[in-house]
């Protein structure tokens, strides 16, 4: 659901009766919850799932399961349980189109070293896919999207564009080499980006998916209480994702996020529309973007873990006005 809706309907919760140990809840639109168990040791729980954005079905199961298990890499964390979560027609398709999601799947939770434990599948009329998860961290390690201070710097681990990507491909417009860097980049782990910020050190972290670029930064910036700064010509780009842009392949999800994160963006100057758009392009399985203060930004940039997927400094945090990206 996009995010106007999602508003309507959560503001009928209350978190009422919170618990100390209660380290991080929904109400700062974070990642992921975080329990803490004991001094040492905190949960982190979180669940994702979605329709397929790609034609075959190993590729989905990859992309929705790496998508899941980043919400506790964007804690800090590391992914411990997984539970499968899927829809299938299975009177319209194949069974064998979900047992190769299911594969796919699997292969990512045993690359993240978790261990699926279940799930539960129900009729539905087009797949959906995903899962629940269960990750560890240290209580005193969690990463929440509430710690980025003024003149850190914003680093992302993962170029954007999929939405338009997965678009042209639906229409049949997408060039195959594209579609498969798209894949890659969409099933890749955010692990490496996750170890590199827990020895680096770093103020502030979320992932990249539903909401892309500017709703994610603008969800860190109003929990942070800082303003972001986002340098437009510095966000890395998947390969044809601008050609695609420009000739008009966006998802109905990048409209109706601009339609709600528009009134915290301010553009310095007009941006040719279809590259204003992209901003707004739902990423699906996204990387990091973190706020890291700058004295550490080169050791970032250079851990070994991350050097080698050129992550990008995109831009700055700023004092304020709180809660507003400015993009240059
Ligand atoms: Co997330
Ligand atoms: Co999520
Ligand atoms: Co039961």
């Amino acid at each position: 659901m996009g995010p106007e809706d999602l508003a309507q309907v959560l503001r009928h919760l209350t978190c009422t009766g919170l618990d100390p140990d209660l380290l991080v809840g929904w109400n700062t639109g974070d990642d992921a919850g975080v329990y803490r168990l004991r001094e040492d040791l905190a949960l982190i729980l979180t669940v994702d799932y979605f329709t397929p954005v790609v034609d075959e079905p190993y590729d989905f199961g990859q992309i929705a399961a790496a998508n899941a298990m980043s919400d506790v890499y964007a804690m800090g964390g590391q992914p411990l349980l997984a539970l499968n979560l899927a829809g299938f027609p299975a009177g319209k398709l194949n069974l064998s189109v979900l047992a190769e999601i299911l594969r796919g799947g699997e292969d990512k939770i045993r690359e993240a070293g978790a261990l699926l434990v279940g799930g539960h599948t129900v009729e539905d009329a087009e797949p959906k896919y995903g899962l629940a998860v269960v990750g560890l961290v240290h209580p005193g390690r969690v990463v929440t999207n509430a710690g980025a201070r003024p003149g850190d710097d914003l680093v992302l681990t993962k170029p954007i564009g999929a939405g338009v990507l997965t678009t042209a491909l639906k229409k049949d417009e997408a060039p195959p080499q594209a579609v498969e860097g798209a894949v890659r980049v969409m099933a890749t782990l955010n692990a490496a980006g996750a170890q590199a910020m827990q020895r680096v050190g770093v103020n502030a972290c979320t992932d990249i998916t539903g909401f892309e670029l500017l709703g994610h930064a603008r969800e860190m910036a109003r929990a942070s209480g800082v303003g972001l700064e986002i340098r437009a010509d510095s966000v890395p780009l998947l390969k044809e994702a601008e050609e695609l842009a420009a000739r008009g392949f966006f998802p109905g999800g990048a409209h109706k996020n601009r339609a709600y994160f528009a009134p915290y963006v301010e553009l310095a100057r007009p941006l040719a529309e279809h590259l204003e758009l992209l901003l707004f392009d739902p990423m699906t399985s996204g990387g990091l973007l973190m706020a890291v203060p700058s004295s550490r930004t080169a050791a970032l940039l250079e851990a070994p873990e991350l050097s080698t997927r050129r992550p990008a400094v995109i831009g700055r945090v700023r004092e304020g006005p709180a809660g507003i990206i400015k993009v240059l």
